[in-house]
């Protein structure tokens, strides 16, 4: 099976190609290294001892993209990662996102119909479902998008779900709730650009003097102890649920053409919860303190995931412990990796 992985570079693209490799799978993978580093393509080889078929390319550029994909007309399945994913900027620059979420997607499926390649797995995330009372599943209701960024996400869903009841695609949408954690090689994991907008990035940046302080955005929030929570999810969990899914698809195990999945633990973790489980974990202590509320951010929330469970055979394996041990472990050796 040969499997195309848009995004691959990046921070689950990466885990999902050293699964898909030890897995047995031929792996194709594109990027343009907007959000990632070349470097990345040695330290997956070095995992798997497997070298990986790379091409530099923009998902935007269509001509470029449709002339790879009809050199690839075998491929079996497509994992479509690239994307821009910062909340921040897509509200100061929403033609951007649209541009690259929306747009990238479009050429993609073009490329995919073009070339009678039938079957995608998306990245899609839980910020569809805006503040719910968790569990929550996928039947859920969709809420107006809170930023652009989440907004490509929905648009997509519904842009491969009208693709898939007009043509022979299958699609399985991914909804991430909040990856984190690396590979236990620490060889690959979440490179950041500039400051970190997510908790567990800035957490270890905190510890290793990159930044100064941590603040913690609220805790005036009505749950146990006041600060939100989420659902994490380590990233290696993550990258196997798509194996799950590629299979799910290839194997024609779905009932509909068009199937939705939620990829979380099931378990709701607070911000403090996290921060005493890294003190915890790696015996440092943590420079934080309380501040006031970040604008957008939701109370709680955390998957159900008994449909991944039932339907693609999958389920969580690790805890928030290995989660904060194993992204401490990528956060110390991330300089020399860099520089070498
Ligand atoms: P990432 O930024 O680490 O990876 C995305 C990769 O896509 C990067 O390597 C980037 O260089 C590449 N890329 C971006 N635009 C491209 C383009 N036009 N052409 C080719 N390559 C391009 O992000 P990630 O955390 O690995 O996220 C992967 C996917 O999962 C994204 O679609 C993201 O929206 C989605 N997602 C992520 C999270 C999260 O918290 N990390 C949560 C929910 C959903
Ligand atoms: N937080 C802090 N301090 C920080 C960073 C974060 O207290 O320095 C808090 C946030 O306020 C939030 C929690 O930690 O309560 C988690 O924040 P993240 O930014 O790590 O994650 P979010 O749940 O806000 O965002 C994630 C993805 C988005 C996606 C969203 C969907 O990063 O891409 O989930 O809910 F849109």
């Amino acid at each position: 099976m040969k499997i195309l992985v848009t995004g691959g570079t990046g921070y689950i693209g990466s885990h999902t190609v050293v699964e898909l490799q030890n897995a047995g799978y031929e792996v194709v993978v594109i990027d343009n290294f907007d959000n990632s580093h070349p470097s990345v393509l040695l330290n997956i080889e070095k995992i798997t001892g497997k070298k990986v078929v790379f091409e530099n390319i923009d998902i935007r550029d269509k001509k470029s993209l449709r002339e790879f994909v009809s050199k690839n007309k075998d491929i079996n399945a497509v994992i479509h990662f690239a994307a821009s994913k910062a909340v921040g900027e897509s509200v100061e620059n929403p033609l951007k996102y649209y541009e690259n979420n929306v747009g990238g997607t479009l050429n993609l499926l073009e490329a995919m119909q073009e070339n009678g390649i039938e079957n995608i797995v998306f990245s899609s995330s839980c910020t569809v479902y805006g503040e719910a009372t968790p569990p929550v599943n996928e039947d859920a209701p969709i809420m107006l998008a809170q930023s652009p960024y989440g907004n490509t996400k929905q648009i997509c869903e519904e842009v491969l779900l009208d693709q898939t009841n007009a043509s022979n695609l299958k699609t399985v949408s991914l909804r991430y709730f909040n990856p984190v954690g690396a590979h236990d090689s620490a060889l690959i994991g979440e490179l950041p650009l500039g400051i970190p907008n997510n908790l567990v990035p800035y957490i270890t940046q905190t510890a290793i003097g990159k930044r100064e302080i941590l603040t913690v955005f609220g805790n005036d929030y009505n749950t146990p102890d006041g600060t939100c929570i989420r659902d994490f999810i380590h990233v290696v969990d993550l990258a196997k649920a798509h194996i799950k899914a590629v299979e799910y698809l290839s194997n024609k195990k779905y009932k509909s053409s068009y199937s939705v999945f939620n990829l979380g633990t099931g378990k709701g973790s607070s911000v403090l919860e996290v921060i005493q489980t890294f003190e915890k974990v790696t015996q440092v202590k943590l420079n934080y303190k309380i501040g006031p509320r970040r604008g957008g951010d939701i109370t709680q929330i955390y998957a159900g995931c008994e449909k991944a469970e039932k339907e693609l055979g999958w389920k969580t394996e690790r805890d928030l412990e290995n989660c904060m041990k194993t992204a401490w472990d990528w956060e110390k050796k991330l300089e020399s990796l860099l520089i070498s």
